[in-house]
This record gives structure tokens, C-alpha cells and sequence, in this order.
């Protein structure tokens, strides 16, 4: 199937798509999904019926139907840490998924699932109506300590639905870098701040010691700084190690991965935030999704189109990276969690059987908000040598009513930018265009090619009603599904972050070397004489 897709792109791959658009009234619609309410255009893309029955096929071939039943249903798939992957479970539940409907050998997970969600329901109307911390005190700020999946996820979501945000306002430290927990405790009062603890393993080094800076801020500023803090973990007997009341914490299952944890109690800062009822719309939107993944056919199926557009652009059209550009700025961590969602996911070059990957693992993402993007590297997108698909994704209603121009002219920018990969300006039009705006022949002729655009760059669009919890939901769901189909094409389990290990030991040994120590056996000379050149500048 690869061979027969590798010949099916050498025939496409001169075709000009706008030529194939114009000609085609019917294409918009023959390449483009409709999902509850999501709007999916692949049209401006070099695609055609053939390249897609053959990459449907290829998904077919690869077992995409049964590998997703076997995730969903509580499988060990992720076998290189013999775990079930059930992030799903948490929006089943949400869904109303009754007791008992997915077991793990005999434990009941969505009966898990239901009674940590209404403790923390408790405990966030507690926080909210300040009936917690009690003693008359009112949390008035949460600060989320974490990193990767304890961090992205609810940053990601927290900024997202800022229009739904009635709590207390939220804050996120990630970086070991002393100046984000500085910056970030200096001007709260430890009185009324919640510090929320977040670490699967609650043993990340940055974590760890952000938590620890963090108690000696509270400690000095209020009775009992313990009371003040909780955790979020699957390692419970770390969190009591660290002091943090049995109470106050928050545990799940390891069977949710990091980098799929927001729908977790990982979420709670979010929940504070926006509260039950938009909470539960989030989690009833990836509900939403996971049905649809689940049961509608690989050609009508949206997170397996998205994983076909993907591997069609990176693997036959052998476009390595892929910008992803949400026309909406309260997506402006999108790109940072879809980064860690694919790349921790797909980027690998081994297969589930410890051999190399036939056709090597998934692609560079990245990416900022539209229109911002538009007026950095969008230069190099339009007339770079390089090309890079483009991910649109807008809604077609903002938040802000009473700024309806605003909206209107993110909407025709988003709508431009697509428009003018595809069809691009020919040196003929823009000697012309020159000529019209008074130019010489000459000054026309030598400024013309500057000004050519290739076109025929491939984008594609999702379209949302408005960036609703439910919608979120729906869309963080969608790229979820869309790693895990790429991942099993590709051969490869999207469940393990092996790669993450090997600077996290080195750093492990370098920091008595930063401290004054010796540098570790076998460290490089380049290592060797940067560590130097710090330990200089320190003593100057
Ligand atoms: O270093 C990678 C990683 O393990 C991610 O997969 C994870 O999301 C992050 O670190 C944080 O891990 P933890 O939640 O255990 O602190």
C-alpha cells in the first residue's frame, strides 16, 4: 500500500490543486466532514479519490478498527509499560457511561472515574463558595504547579475558556527556572492561594522543586501552609511523603497517560476556574468525539481523515513539519500541547516489536495563533523553498459580540491565508499588478519575481461554531484519536516517552557538577568547557 501511495503522489504531485478546485464544483464538499457541529475542509490539498480510498485502505490494512476497540475497552496496548490507555474512560463516565462498563481485569474504572469526579466536584464548589479553606478565608488564586502533561493541558484548556472563568484566577508554573515560580508567587498572598501540586509520578525534578519553593513561600505567610496545598498523583505514597493531607488528594488510575491527563482530576485547576457544570460540558465534548471515533466508518471517521491528511503530506509528500494555526487567541497554547500530544507521542523510530520504523515515526508540529503568525513566518510558509501544511481551525463566533469587526477580520484572515496558498501570484501578475501601480517595465521586471507567490501549498480548515467547553472538548479529543491512528499506521506506540529519559539522568548527574563538584565519567569536552565558562562568570 505504501509503494501503490508512493506512485498514486508521483502521478498528483505536479497537478495544480486550485485548477482541480475550479474545475470541480462538487470538491469542497466531497472532501470535507461534518461532525456534530465541525466543520472539516481537506479540499485544498492534492488529494483525490483514489489517494484517498488507498489511504483509507492503509489505515484498514493496519488494524486501525481493532487496535481502537482494544484501546477503548481497556487493553494493555501501551505494552512497553504493560498499561491500558483509558483517558476515554473519564469522559465516558462524564457521559453517563454506567458502573461496571469498562473493567481492567476486575477493577471498575468508570466507578473510579464517577466517585473521584464528585469528590472533586465537592471539594471545587467548597473552594468556590469559600466554604474552603473555612475560617472565613476565600481562595482567591490557584497556582498549578506541573510540567508537560501536568502542565500544558490545563494551561491550554484554562486559557481557552477564560470567557467561562467565575472562580478563582488561575496560575501555571512549569519551568525549574527560578524565575517562573517567582514571578508567579510574588505578587499572590499565601492566605488565599490554593497550590495545586500536579505530577503523575511526583517525582519530576522540576516539579518537586517548584513544590518545595512554593512551601517555603506559604510557610512564611500563613499557619499551616499544608492545609493550603493539593495533590494530584497516581503516586500516593509519594504525596504523603511530601506532607500533603490524605484529604487533599486526588489520585488516578495509570492507565491515563501525562500527556492525555487533562480530562484527570490533572484538570482541577480548570474546574475551579469555570466550575461543575462547564467542566462537565468539556468532558461530555470528548465524549462526544470518542463515539464518533468509535463507531463511524473509516471514510466518514474524523480523527482518522485528520491522521490520513497528516501522513499523506509527511510520508508520500514528504513534507516534514506541520504548522497548526488556531485563528483564535484563546487557542494560543494549542500549538505547545499539540506539540507534546504528537511529538512525545509519534516521535519515535522504533516500532511496538523494538525494530526500526519502516517509514519512521510522526511529524514536527508547531505553530502560533493567526493572525500574530501571519506577521512572522508566514513569509516563509507562502514563499519558502520548504513547504508546510498549514491546520486552520476558527470559529465562526467569538466572545465578544460588541466586537463583531474584530471577529469579521480574524474570519476573512484565516480565510485569506488558506486562499492564498492555493492559488498564489504568477510572475505575469505581478509584472502586471507592478505596471498598474506606475512601475517601469524595467523596475516591474526586476521586482516582479520578489513578488511571486507559488500557491499550491496545501491547508486544511476545522471550523467550529464558537470555542465552547463542549466544543474544546470535541477538538482536543479529535487530535487525541488523530495521534493514536498515525501511531498505529506508523507501527509505533504513542503510550511511551522513553526518549525523555536519558537527559533527565544526565541532568541528574550534572547538577552536583553545577554546584561545584566534579563533572560526571564520560561527560564531553564541549561540556566540559561550557560548565567552565559558567563557573567563571559565577566567580567575576
Ligand atoms: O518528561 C516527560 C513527562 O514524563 C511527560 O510525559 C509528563 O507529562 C511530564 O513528564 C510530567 O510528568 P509528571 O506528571 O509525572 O510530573
Amino acid at each position: 500500500m505504501w509503494a501503490k501511495l508512493q506512485a498514486l503522489h508521483g502521478k498528483v504531485k505536479t497537478r495544480s490543486i486550485s485548477e482541480v478546485l475550479f474545475a470541480d464544483p462538487t470538491r469542497a464538499e466531497a472532501f470535507s466532514l461534518d461532525v456534530d457541529g465541525l466543520h472539516f475542509d481537506f479540499s485544498k490539498t492534492n488529494l483525490d479519490v483514489e489517494c484517498l480510498a488507498t489511504l483509507l485502505k492503509l489505515a484498514e490494512e493496519a488494524g486501525v478498527v481493532a487496535r481502537r476497540e482494544a484501546m477503548m475497552s481497556g487493553v494493555r496496548i501501551n505494552r512497553t509499560e504493560d498499561r491500558a490507555v483509558l483517558h476515554t474512560a473519564l469522559r465516558a463516565m462524564a457521559a453517563g457511561a454506567p458502573d461496571g462498563a469498562i473493567l481492567l481485569e476486575d477493577h471498575d474504572v468508570i466507578a473510579e472515574a464517577r466517585a473521584t469526579h464528585d469528590r472533586l466536584v465537592r471539594f471545587v464548589n467548597a473552594v468556590r463558595s469559600g466554604e474552603w479553606p473555612g475560617g472565613g478565608t476565600r481562595i482567591t488564586d490557584v497556582v498549578n504547579i506541573g510540567i508537560g502533561g501536568s502542565d500544558l493541558g490545563p494551561a491550554m484548556v484554562a486559557q481557552a475558556l477564560a470567557p467561562y472563568a467565575d472562580g478563582p484566577r488561575c496560575h501555571f508554573v512549569s519551568n525549574v527556572d527560578g524565575a517562573d515560580i517567582h514571578d508567579t508567587l510574588q505578587p499572590l498572598d499565601p492566605e488565599t492561594t490554593l497550590v495545586i501540586v500536579a505530577s503523575k509520578t511526583f517525582t519530576t525534578l522540576e516539579t518537586m522543586m517548584n513544590a518545595r519553593t512554593a512551601l517555603r513561600w506559604m510557610a512564611a505567610g500563613c499557619d499551616a501552609p499544608l492545609d493550603r496545598f493539593v495533590a494530584l498523583s497516581t503516586a500516593l505514597d509519594e504525596t504523603k511523603r511530601f506532607g500533603i493531607k490524605d484529604e487533599n488528594v486526588f489520585g488516578f488510575g495509570e492507565y491515563i497517560g501525562g500527556r492525555y491527563s487533562v480530562w484527570s482530576p490533572i484538570g482541577l485547576a480548570v474546574m475551579l476556574a469555570v466550575g461543575e457544570e462547564d467542566w462537565e460540558a468539556f468532558l461530555k465534548g470528548g465524549a462526544a468525539m470518542d463515539a464518533h471515533f468509535a463507531s463511524a466508518p473509516l471514510a466518514e471517521n474524523l480523527p482518522v481523515l485528520l491522521a490520513l491528511v497528516g501522513l499523506w503530506h509527511q510520508k508520500f509528500c514528504c513534507y516534514a513539519t506541520r504548522a497548526v494555526i488556531p485563528y483564535e487567541q484563546r487557542l494560543a497554547r494549542l500549538p505547545a500541547y499539540l506539540q507534546q500530544l504528537e511529538m512525545e507521542s509519534n516521535g519515535k523510530s522504533v516500532g511496538t516489536d523494538g525494530t526500526p520504523l519502516p517509514h519512521g515515526g510522526g511529524p514536527v508540529v508547531w505553530g502560533e495563533p493567526g493572525t500574530n503568525g501571519q506577521h512572522a513566518f508566514f513569509q516563509l510558509i507562502h514563499q519558502g523553498r520548504d513547504i508546510v501544511p498549514c491546520e486552520f481551525l476558527l470559529g465562526a463566533e467569538g466572545h465578544e459580540p460588541e466586537l463583531q469587526a474584530h471577529h469579521d477580520a480574524l474570519v476573512a484572515n484565516c480565510l485569506a491565508q488558506s486562499e492564498a496558498l492555493l492559488q498564489g501570484r504568477s510572475l505575469e501578475v505581478a509584472r502586471k499588478q507592478l505596471m498598474d501601480k506606475g512601475k517601469s517595465e524595467d523596475e516591474a521586471e526586476a521586482l516582479a519575481p520578489h513578488k511571486v507567490f507559488s500557491g499550491n501549498r496545501p491547508s486544511t480548515t476545522l471550523l467550529y461554531p464558537k470555542l465552547t467547553p463542549f466544543v474544546l472538548g470535541q477538538i482536543i479529543a479529535l487530535y487525541e484519536h488523530r495521534v493514536f491512528v498515525e501511531g498505529v499506521i506508523l507501527g509505533l506506540n504513542p503510550y511511551d516517552q522513553w526518549g525523555v529519559e536519558l537527559g533527565k539522568e544526565l541532568a541528574g548527574g550534572l547538577i552536583p557538577a553545577v554546584e561545584g563538584g566534579a563533572l560526571p565519567q564520560g561527560a564531553s569536552g564541549s561540556t566540559a568547557a561550557l560548565l567552565d565558562y559558567i563557573r567563571t562568570c559565577r566567580k567575576g
